[in-house]
C-alpha cells in the first residue's frame, strides 16, 4: 500500500478549513493507503503558546481526529513530540537545506512581519522539521490543503539532494490536494484563507462551535456588492459568494454547477441560510462524537501510546539509514 502522512498544528480549535482541506481526505485514504496522521505540537511552539493551551489543543485535536473518522485501527495516529526521530532527522536535514530555500517561504515572512518581537529560528526552519515529518515515513503522498503545497517543496528538494549524495534513502513525496475544499476562505475577508489562528473569530468556523454561533457567523459573512445581487461562482468577481457556494457544495456533496441554478431567483440571505444549515448538519455528528472521545482519557492515552510505538518503529528504520549514510557511528 502507498504511504500517506499528514498533520495539523494544535494551535487553536481546528476549523472547517482543516476538515475540508485535510481531515476529510485523510479519512477517505485510510483503507487504500498505509496512513500516519499526527498532531504537530513541535511546530506549534514556534509562536510560543501557553503550555496549558497547547496541552488542551493537542488533546482536543486528537479527539477531533477520531470524531472526524480517523480510525486508530486502520491508521497510525500520534503526537509529534512522542516520536523523537522527528527532531533528530530535522537536525540532519537542516545541514542539507540552503538558507536561500527557506528564505523564499512566505509563511515565515508573514509571521515575522506580524510579530517582530518573536522572530525565532524555529519559524525560519519550520519547513525542515516538516520535511523530517514526511521523509521519516517514506511517505508517497501528503494530503493537505492548497496553502501547504509550497511547504512541501523543501521536503522534495532536500530528499532529492540527499538521495543524489547517498543513494535512494528517501521517497520524494507528492502533495495530494483535494479537488474541492482545498482553499476555504475567511468569512469576513473572502480573499484570504480561513485560519484557526485568525485574530478575528468572525473569520473562521471552529469544528466545535455552537450551531447558533455558526449560523450567526455565516449570516454576517461578507457577500459581494455588485449592482445585481446575483448568485454565481466567480472567484475574482464574487469571492464571498463563491466561498459560500463552495462550502455548500462540500457540505452537501452537490457540485457547485448543480447548485447555482437553484439560486437563480433567490437572495443572498437564502444562500446563507442553506449554507448554515448544511454546515451545522455536517458538524453535528462530529461534535457529539468529539465529546465522547474527549471524556475518555484512558482511550485517548491508549491511542497515543499505540500510535507512538508504531510510528517510532517505522521512523527509526529510516533514521538509522540516514545516520549511517552521514557517518554517525552506531551506539554500541
Ligand atoms: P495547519 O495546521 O495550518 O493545517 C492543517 C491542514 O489543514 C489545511 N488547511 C486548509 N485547507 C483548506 N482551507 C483552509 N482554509 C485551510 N486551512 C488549513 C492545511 O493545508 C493542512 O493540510 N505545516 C502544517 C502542519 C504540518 C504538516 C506536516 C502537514 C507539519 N508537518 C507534514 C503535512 C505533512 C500546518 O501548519 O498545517
Amino acid at each position: 500500500k502507498p504511504i500517506v502522512l499528514s498533520g495539523c498544528q494544535p494551535s487553536g480549535e481546528l476549523t472547517i478549513g482543516n476538515y475540508l482541506g485535510a481531515l476529510k481526505q485523510w479519512v477517505n485514504m485510510q483503507s487504500s493507503h498505509e496512513c500516519y496522521y499526527m498532531l504537530v505540537d513541535q511546530h506549534a511552539i514556534t509562536v510560543r503558546p501557553k503550555a496549558e493551551d497547547l496541552r488542551k489543543a493537542t488533546l482536543d485535536g486528537l479527539a477531533l481526529y477520531l470524531a472526524c473518522g480517523v480510525d486508530p485501527e486502520q491508521s497510525t495516529i500520534f503526537i509529534q513530540s512522542h516520536v523523537p526521530e522527528h527532531a533528530q532527522l530535522s537536525w540532519v536535514l537542516s545541514c542539507y537545506t540552503q538558507m536561500g530555500e527557506l528564505n523564499r517561504m512566505t509563511q515565515y515572512k508573514d509571521k515575522s512581519q506580524k510579530s517582530e518581537a518573536n522572530m525565532n529560528a524555529g519559524l525560519f526552519t519550520y519547513p525542515v522539521l516538516m520535511a523530517a515529518d514526511i521523509l521519516l515515513y517514506g511517505a508517497d503522498s501528503v494530503p493537505v490543503g492548497d496553502d501547504q503545497k509550497q511547504h512541501l517543496e523543501p521536503a522534495r528538494d532536500v530528499a532529492t539532494r540527499f538521495n543524489n549524495l547517498y543513494g535512494d534513502i528517501f521517497t520524494v513525496p507528492d502533495p495530494f490536494i483535494p479537488q474541492h475544499g482545498a482553499r476555504v476562505m475567511s468569512l469576513l475577508e473572502p480573499t484570504k484563507k480561513m485560519s484557526k489562528s485568525d485574530i478575528n473569530p468572525g473569520n473562521f468556523i471552529g469544528l466545535l462551535e455552537d450551531p447558533k454561533k455558526i449560523a450567526k457567523k455565516i449570516k454576517r459573512a461578507v457577500t459581494d456588492s455588485d449592482e445585481q445581487a446575483n448568485i454565481y461562482y466567480n472567484l475574482e468577481e464574487k469571492p464571498g459568494v463563491s466561498n459560500l457556494l463552495s462550502l455548500l457544495s462540500c457540505a452537501t456533496g452537490k457540485s457547485v454547477d448543480s447548485l447555482v441554478p437553484e439560486y437563480e431567483e433567490k437572495m443572498y440571505g437564502h444562500l446563507k441560510g442553506d449554507v448554515a444549515e448544511a454546515v451545522v448538519a455536517m458538524l453535528t455528528p462530529i461534535q457529539s462524537k468529539f465529546h465522547q472521545y474527549r471524556e475518555d482519557q484512558a482511550f485517548l492515552e491508549q491511542v497515543m501510546k499505540k500510535g507512538a510505538e508504531k510510528a517510532s518503529l517505522r521512523a527509526n528504520k529510516i533514521l538509522t539509514s540516514v545516520y549511517d549514510a552521514v557517518g554517525f557511528i552506531p551506539r554500541p
